[in-house]
């Protein structure tokens, strides 16, 4: 089944180089979707920018403006519920969600995170990469369950680990293959390629 458009709601914290990839792969008919909105966290992202350039309509929901998370949480899917996405992708949003949001958007979240899941769960993943000595590293877009960093994965990208890299470089390369890995793994989507329940059967 073919999804004529698939429309996506962005959710951002920083500089939105995913986002862009997004943008750049909608913009030349490589990617079969629409983005309805980009929300960002943080009111100085630079990927809000990215969308404004884009003529995408932009919204700030900042954690820091709540008096609590329930409420924060409640706002946001207020939002997102608004645009009526068929996919919500996080890229580079630096906010755990909670359950409630898991809830009403379930087997509609994607995620990019930079590692080799399940290695590296959380924070610093190249550093640790480096520490623990691997000689691969890469990252992953999966679907968003309720733990962190965990639900089926859609699909993954390495690179080498070489001697000269330190968290930097490693960082660099991992980006470089997100940039091609999230607009891919949301066509797989958007062409009914695959799916959180398809995913979740094979497992
Ligand atoms: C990326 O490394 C992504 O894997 C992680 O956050 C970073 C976002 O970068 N979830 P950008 O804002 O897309 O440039």
């Amino acid at each position: 089944m073919i999804e004529a458009n698939l429309n996506l709601v962005v959710l951002i914290s920083g500089g939105g180089t995913n986002l862009q990839s997004i943008i750049d792969k909608i913009s030349s008919g490589t990617l079969n979707a629409k983005i309805s909105a980009v929300i960002s966290s943080c009111e100085d992202a630079f990927g809000l920018k990215r969308a404004r350039d884009a003529e995408i309509p932009t919204v700030v929901i900042s954690p820091n403006t709540f008096d609590s998370k329930i409420e924060y949480e409640n706002h946001l899917i207020t939002a997102v519920s608004s645009y009526k996405p068929g996919l919500v992708v996080l890229a580079g949003f630096m906010k755990i969600l909670g359950k409630r949001f898991v809830t009403e958007f379930h087997d509609k979240i994607v995620n990019i995170h930079p590692s080799l899941l399940p290695k590296y769960k959380g924070l610093n993943t190249h550093q640790r990469a480096l520490d623990a000595g691997d000689h691969v590293h890469g990252a992953t877009v999966h679907y968003v369950t309720a733990e962190l960093d965990d639900g089926p994965i859609i699909l993954q990208a390495e690179v080498s680990v070489v001697s000269r890299d330190d968290a930097e470089t490693l960082q660099k390369k991992v980006l470089r293959e997100e940039h091609k890995l999230y607009p891919a793994a949301i066509q797989l989507i958007a062409t009914g390629n695959v799916s959180f329940k398809t995913l979740s059967e094979s497992t």
